[in-house]
């Protein structure tokens, strides 16, 4: 019985995510801005988009945040979304595999990933929670079975404690992100999945040996917004999904907090623009979920066509600054203003260090 609720949950999320407004719309991206550069002294052409994580190269920094697999209708939009990938040069992430520990008939709709995007960095997932419960042997099976490059342990503990079904002991899960670490051939990365990863969570990752981190900020997919028109008539659920809709460390905050480690930035990432701000706050790669999820239910061409969209903004923000590289960009200077330079500054990040830059 339990075990055919993950499906039908994980069916009606990607239902809900499709239909239904879930985001809550804050990145703290709308405080960053970068200085026009009138005269930048390059030539368009030459720019290169080209980012490095994890020792890999990409031929762009946007990451297809991990989203689906587990049922049957997730069979095509990962074929989708990892036709797009290997289309254009880039990482893509599965949904949380747990279905198909569960239900081993669901398979396909996971190593379609691998099938479809031989080439792509791919990055398998399960939650923190089955990271405890799982033995060693179904976590190398559940790595296999996308031939991974990095494993993913998403944290969704605001989630969890919103739904009806959820799972809330958090007790050891960096126990067992310590022990996966030690044992498994493939890097870790730690990910949130909407309420984002503070300085004193990534450095306690970090020393679980988690290799990189995904932000997966607030602003972007709200699951208390997702679980909220799950809860139906159930009033506590209501109120509960209402009240934290918007709880959670903002994505262009949490970079600046995650960077002890080399950082996804996901979490309403929507435009090259955003991607530009979240380069030149620290992020290697940036995570793009909702809109290319969307996108897949009409195919790869879709995909693919918003993907050259959002690069091609990501370079006129480039030019515009004068940058040649990713790295070049890393060290523009960036004006931050309102709520997120008053956190930034309450939590004890020098905003002067992101704001005059050589
Ligand atoms: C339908 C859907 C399903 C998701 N499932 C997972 C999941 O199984 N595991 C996970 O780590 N993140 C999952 N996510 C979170 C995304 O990876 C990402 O962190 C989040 O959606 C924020 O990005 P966005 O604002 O661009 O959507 C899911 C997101 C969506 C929209």
């Amino acid at each position: 019985m339990r075990k055919r609720m993950t499906i039908d949950r994980k069916f009606e999320h990607l239902m809900l995510c499709a239909a239904e407004e879930v985001e809550s719309g804050k990145t703290g991206l709308e405080d960053v801005s970068f200085v026009h550069n009138a005269i930048p002294e390059i030539a368009k052409s030459d720019i290169d988009l080209g980012a490095t994580f994890l020792q890999k190269g990409f031929a762009s920094p946007l990451f297809i945040a991990g989203m689906t697999g587990g049922h049957k209708e997730a069979t095509a939009v990962n074929a989708a979304l990892s036709e797009a990938a290997e289309t254009c040069g880039i990482g893509i992430g599965v949904g949380s595999q747990r279905a198909a520990v569960e239900h081993p008939e669901l398979i396909e709709s996971y190593s379609i990933v691998r099938e479809r995007a031989p080439s792509a960095f791919v990055v398998a997932n399960i939650g923190a929670i089955q990271a405890k419960e799982y033995n060693l042997e179904t976590i190398e099976r559940l790595i296999d079975m996308v031939d991974a490059d990095a494993l993913a342990i998403h944290l969704n503990f605001l989630q969890e404690a919103v739904q009806r079904e959820g799972d809330t002991n958090a007790e050891r899960c960096l126990d067992a992100i310590k022990s996966l670490s030690k044992s498994l051939r493939i890097p870790i990365i730690a990910k949130e999945t909407g309420a984002g990863i503070s300085q004193e969570a990534a450095v306690r990752l970090q020393n679980a040996g988690a290799s990189a981190i995904d932000v997966g900020g607030a602003g972007g997919t709200s699951w208390a917004r997702v679980e909220t028109y799950r809860a139906r008539t159930d009033r506590l659920l209501k109120r509960l999904g209402g009240l934290y809709s918007n709880w959670g460390i903002p994505t262009a905050m949490s970079i600046v907090e995650s960077r002890v480690l080399p950082v996804i930035g996901t979490g309403g990432i929507r435009n090259g623009l955003h991607i530009a701000k979240c380069v030149a706050l620290g992020a290697s790669l940036c995570g793009v979920g909702l809109p290319l999820l969307r996108l897949a239910f009409e195919g790869p061409e879709s995909v693919i066509n918003e993907i050259a969209a959002i690069n091609e903004e990501l370079r006129v923000a480039m030019f515009l600054t004068g940058c040649r590289t990713l790295a070049e960009l890393k060290t523009r200077p960036l004006i931050i203003t309102g709520k997120t330079k008053e956190m930034l500054q309450q939590r004890g990040f020098n905003v002067a260090d992101l704001q005059v830059r050589r």
